[in-house]
């Protein structure tokens, strides 16, 4: 199968093009490096078939990519609140207006197939367990970004496969390390400095390995069908932060927890979530466990293969203010761009 991955440089992207030709699928990858991080294609992406430079806002790449695809993966775009705070128009363009030009291409050159990269993100805060059917809740631009996307998809794939991936907040080993999410972070600072801060900490969050999101996006791929949405994660990977801060505390020997009152600015996201549409349909999905993918960064980080955990460079965040200050990304305020910034400011007040 002819595959391509739109932001395929990145931690997830990384991961699943390593799978993806392990099973003997061409893949494409399509990335910008948005970040300024001194990323090396050749050594992140050793098995991809192809490599592109390309923006993924520019339609004419975006044609070009899909010409001949079997599927097209979008899994760009900024990721998590903080950096979509940092410029909300870039984060429209990245977030919304891309995958919508993406899928545009797509379907022009007749590809039967478009996966978007959503988040559980999109179901904000909620009292029990939710659920693909549960109405979204988005508490910030990620999410509103990622909820206006996913519904514009499906009225512009009618006729088309079109497969929806809300992942979990993912954790775990890549080539292209991030180690700005909840589970890495924590095992960094626990290796770092023997301590892992706690601010509350009941919120509810659940978790996926970075590999289970490759296998279950190769098993999508080779069984489309119809208008798809999965939750992607397992029922028993779901977690308090305070629960992921004692996984680690016990995968890091010596490590203490420094417990402190919850701040402010806390992140308000708290969901249990339902992985039951995901293991109906693909049984034995996502089988690694949060104390395995902790385990695995942190005997990368103990063996050197990661350098300095505090580096700029595994933190999205440090790096899209880098990339921002030196112009290497920016807002492009395009024709394209502003037809479908008019779908998000259109968004009622009260539904963003
Ligand atoms: N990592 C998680 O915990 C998580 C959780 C839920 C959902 N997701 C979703 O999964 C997808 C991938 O996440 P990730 O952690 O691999 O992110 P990442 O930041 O590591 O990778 C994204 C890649 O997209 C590229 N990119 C972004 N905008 C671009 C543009 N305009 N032009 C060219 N390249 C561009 C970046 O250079 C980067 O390599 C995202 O859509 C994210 O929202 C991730």
């Amino acid at each position: 199968m002819r595959i391509v991955l739109l932001g395929g440089a990145g931690y997830l992207g990384t991961v699943a093009t390593r799978h993806l030709t392990d099973l003997g699928h061409h893949v494409t990858v399509v990335d910008g490096l948005i970040y300024q991080r001194g990323d090396n294609p050749a050594r992140l992406l050793p098995t991809a078939s192809a490599f592109v430079n390309a923006d993924l806002r520019d339609p004419d790449a975006l044609r070009r990519a899909a010409t001949g695809a079997d599927a097209v993966v979008h899994l760009g775009g900024l990721v998590g609140e903080p950096a979509c705070v940092l410029d909300e128009t870039l984060a429209v363009e990245l977030n919304y207006a891309s995958p919508v030009l993406a899928a545009e291409a797509a379907r022009a050159a007749g590809v039967e197939h478009y996966v978007f990269f959503s988040s559980c993100s999109v179901y904000g805060s909620h009292q029990g367990t939710v659920d693909e059917d549960t109405a979204p809740n988005p508490l910030g631009i990620y999410a509103r970004t990622k909820v206006l996307a996913e519904r514009t998809l499906a009225g512009l794939m009618d006729g088309h496969a079109l497969s929806v991936l809300r992942l979990a907040t993912v954790h775990g080993r890549s080539p292209r390390q991030r180690l700005d999410s909840v589970a890495n972070r924590m095992t960094a600072q626990a290796i770092a400095t023997g301590r892992i801060p706690l601010n509350g900490g009941g919120q509810r969050r659940p978790l996926v390995h970075v590999g289970d999101v490759a296998g279950v996006l190769a098993q999508v791929l080779t069984t489309p069908g119809g208008h798809r949405i999965f939750n992607v994660g397992a029922d028993r990977e779901n977690y308090t932060i305070a629960e992921i801060a004692r996984t680690v505390e016990k995968a890091v020997p010596g490590t203490r927890i420094d417990a402190g009152p919850e701040r402010d600015e806390a992140d308000a996201r708290d969901y249990r979530t339902s992985f039951a549409r995901l293991a109906a349909t693909f049984p034995g999905a996502c089988p690694t466990t949060l104390a395995q993918g902790v385990r695995e960064v942190a005997n990368a980080v103990e063996a050197k293969e990661l350098d300095d955990p505090d580096l700029p460079e595994y933190d999205n965040l440090v790096g899209l203010k880098n990339s921002l200050a030196d112009g290497r990304i920016r807002a492009l305020r395009s024709e394209d761009c502003t037809r479908l910034h008019a779908d998000y400011a259109n968004v009622p007040r009260s539904e963003r």
